[in-house]
C-alpha cells in the first residue's frame, strides 16, 4: 500500500485476533505501531511476538480518562497519531428478553462509547496536525438483524452512523470509514468451534470459507493508505459474500 511508511498508527483491542493481525500488517507496511488493550498479559505476549512495535498501552476504552491518558502515552511514544484503528469490541450471545441492564450497558460501553472516546482524542490531534484516518470497527451485525445479539447489533449500527457523521464534520483533512466483517475465524473462535461447525458455517458463505483476521487487516491497511485518499464516510463489508444476496445467498 502507498503512504504507510512511518505512519503513526494506534490500534485498540490489539492484543486479540483481528487487532493483532492488523498490528502485524501495519508493521509489514513500514508503519510505526502502538497497541492498546485492556488485557496486559495478552499485550505482553503480543510485544514478544512483534518486537517491532513502538509500544503497548494498557487501557480500558470504556473509561474516557483512561483513553485520554492512553493518547498522552501515544504522544510520548510516537509524537502524535496519523491512523486510529478503533477495533476493541465484545459480544455476548443472549436472548433479547434476558439481556440485563448491566450487560446492555457493558456492550454499548465497549463497542460504541469506546469507539467515540478514542475517535474524539484522535480527531483533535489530527485536526491540529496534518490530518489523518480513523477506521471504526463495525460488523455485518450492524447492517442486518441477527438473533441473540440485540445489544451487539445495536452498538455496531451506532458505529456505522457515528462514522458517517464524523466523516462529514472532520473532512478535510480527516477521513473516517467503517469496516464490517462477517464471520472471521479468530484464534479464540477456532478453539471454541468444532471442525464440523466451522464447515457448516463456511458452507453458508458464497466464497465457501470463513474470514481470516489477515483479510480484515488488509482492508484496514488499504483504507489507511494513500490509495484510499478519496474514500470517506463509507461502510465496507468484508464477509465472503455472506449478506450480499439476502435470502438468495442461501440458494
Ligand atoms: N471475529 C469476528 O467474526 C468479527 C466479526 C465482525 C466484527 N468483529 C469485531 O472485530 C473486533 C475485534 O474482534 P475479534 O474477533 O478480534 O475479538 P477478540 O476478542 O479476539 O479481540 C478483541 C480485543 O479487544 C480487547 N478489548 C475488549 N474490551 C476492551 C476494552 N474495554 N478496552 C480495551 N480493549 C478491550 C480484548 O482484550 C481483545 O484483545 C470487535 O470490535 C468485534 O466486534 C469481529
Amino acid at each position: 500500500m502507498r503512504g504507510l511508511t512511518d505512519k503513526r498508527v494506534l490500534i485498540t483491542g490489539a492484543a486479540g485476533g483481528i487487532g493483532a493481525a492488523t498490528a502485524t500488517r501495519f508493521l509489514e507496511e513500514g508503519a510505526r505501531v502502538v497497541a492498546l488493550d485492556r488485557d496486559d498479559l495478552a499485550l505482553h505476549r503480543l510485544q514478544a511476538e512483534l518486537p517491532g512495535l513502538d509500544g503497548a498501552v494498557v487501557a480500558d476504552v470504556t473509561d474516557p480518562e483512561e483513553v485520554a491518558w492512553a493518547f498522552a502515552e501515544v504522544d510520548r511514544l510516537l509524537g502524535g497519531v496519523d491512523v486510529l484503528v478503533n477495533n476493541a469490541g465484545i459480544s455476548v450471545r443472549h436472548r433479547f428478553l434476558e439481556i440485563t441492564p448491566e450487560e446492555w450497558r457493558r456492550v454499548m460501553a465497549v463497542n460504541l462509547d469506546g469507539v467515540f472516546f478514542a475517535a474524539q482524542e484522535a480527531a483533535r490531534r489530527m485536526l491540529a496536525g496534518a490530518g489523518g484516518v480513523i477506521l471504526n470497527m463495525g460488523s455485518t451485525n450492524g447492517l442486518m438483524g441477527y438473533p441473540y445479539y440485540a445489544d451487539y447489533n445495536a452498538s455496531k449500527a451506532g458505529v456505522i452512523e457515528l462514522t458517517r457523521t464524523m466523516a462529514l464534520e472532520l473532512a478535510p483533512p480527516v477521513r473516517v470509514n467503517a469496516v464490517c466483517p462477517g464471520w472471521i475465524l479468530t484464534p479464540m473462535q477456532a478453539a471454541e468451534y468444532t471442525p464440523e461447525m466451522r464447515r457448516e458455517f463456511a458452507d453458508k458463505v458464497p466464497l465457501k470459507r470463513l474470514g481470516r483476521p489477515e483479510d480484515v487487516a488488509a482492508l484496514f491497511a488499504f483504507l489507511a493508505s494513500d490509495d484510499a485518499a478519496f474514500i470517506t464516510g463509507q461502510t465496507f463489508v468484508i464477509d465472503g459474500g455472506e449478506i450480499c444476496g439476502g435470502l438468495a445467498s442461501q440458494l
